[in-house]
């Protein structure tokens, strides 16, 4: 696959100093100003200035410029006319006026996770020691960016741009509700397109250790300031992975994340949703109304 990693996304809100706190607080490091960097994925978030809470921008890694030369001839085949740089390539989805951009950069690695001992039933791994995970007093930092989802007042067309346009692979599909799970590099879903009366941000998610880092994290943020706090600790279905979901001063849900699937092979990945028991959550606490949809956005499709 061409594409290979989410690197950064672009958000635009009202009330940049309180989200610019706010992701401080979450664990991302402040560079300059309104930019975030995570631990593995350099700057990742970055913040501006909009009259509503929308996803201004995305950008992609990829391998060559030919990358680069067949996302121009396929945009170009659905009648979307892209800015091509020397070693970028830039679009438009005429849907979410979310701004795309293909960057050729070579693959990272990650520096792999400790491997926590854990004792089961039948399996002791750690014995005469305390776990890790309550020995730890600092708070964990997000890895890096795994994910972004978007309302798309039409939902067929954003997957249209990234799908066919720009080379973006199908993970899973919730035909219901018209949502598409979609990635750029081997993460089960990089971006999620669902249908919604106007563009918005529903979330970004970041890439946590394990579920302990996902806990304690989210943990040490509500402790903060409880109004924080959404929905988790839980586990999707969808993509296996756990989930603990804030809220930025804006609006926006964000997500401490671990344990994706990783989709290597589209020959032995099977595209079924409902291939999960429970799509939306193995398990976890019940999900807020305000979770499936946020209060704000009749407003926003307003206009205000
Ligand atoms: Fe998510």
């Amino acid at each position: 696959m061409p594409l290979h990693r989410l690197r950064s996304v672009t958000i635009g809100l009202p009330c940049v100093d309180a989200a610019c706190a706010f992701y401080a607080d979450f664990g991302l490091v402040q560079s300059r100003p309104g930019r975030f960097e995570t631990c593995d994925g350099g700057e990742q978030l970055c913040i501006e200035s909009a009259s509503q809470r929308r996803l201004i921008a995305l950008s992609v890694g990829v391998d060559d410029c030919d990358d680069l030369g067949r996302a121009e001839t396929a945009l170009a085949r659905l009648g979307i006319t892209a800015r091509r740089g020397e070693r970028d390539l830039d679009a438009v989805d005429p849907a979410t006026g979310v701004r795309a951009r293909l960057v050729i950069e070579p693959r990272r690695t990650q520096k792999p996770a400790p491997v926590l001992a854990t004792n089961a039933p039948g399996r002791t791994q750690r014995i005469d020691a305390r776990s890790a995970a309550v020995l730890e007093g600092h708070a964990p930092r997000p890895r890096r960016i795994s994910h972004v989802v978007v309302g798309s007042a039409d939902a067929a067309a954003s997957r249209r741009f990234f799908v066919e346009g720009l080379g973006f692979r199908v993970s899973d599909e919730v035909p219901a509700i018209g949502a598409s799970f979609l990635r750029c590099s081997t993460d089960h879903h990089n971006l999620l397109v669902q249908p919604a009366p106007v563009p918005f941000v529903h979330h970004t998610a970041w890439e946590m250790d394990d579920v302990d880092a996902v806990g304690r994290a989210a943990a040490v943020m509500v402790a903060a300031d409880p109004s924080r706090h959404v929905w988790g600790i839980g586990r999707h279905g969808i993509g296996s992975n756990y989930f603990w979901y804030l809220r930025d001063p804006a609006g926006n849900f964000c997500e401490y994340t671990s344990d994706l699937d990783v989709v290597v092979d589209d020959e032995v990945w099977k595209v079924s949703a409902s291939a999960a028991a429970h799509p939306l959550a193995a398990w976890g606490p019940p999900v807020p109304a305000s979770f499936l949809a946020p209060e704000d956005v009749v407003a926003l499709a307003r206009g205000g």
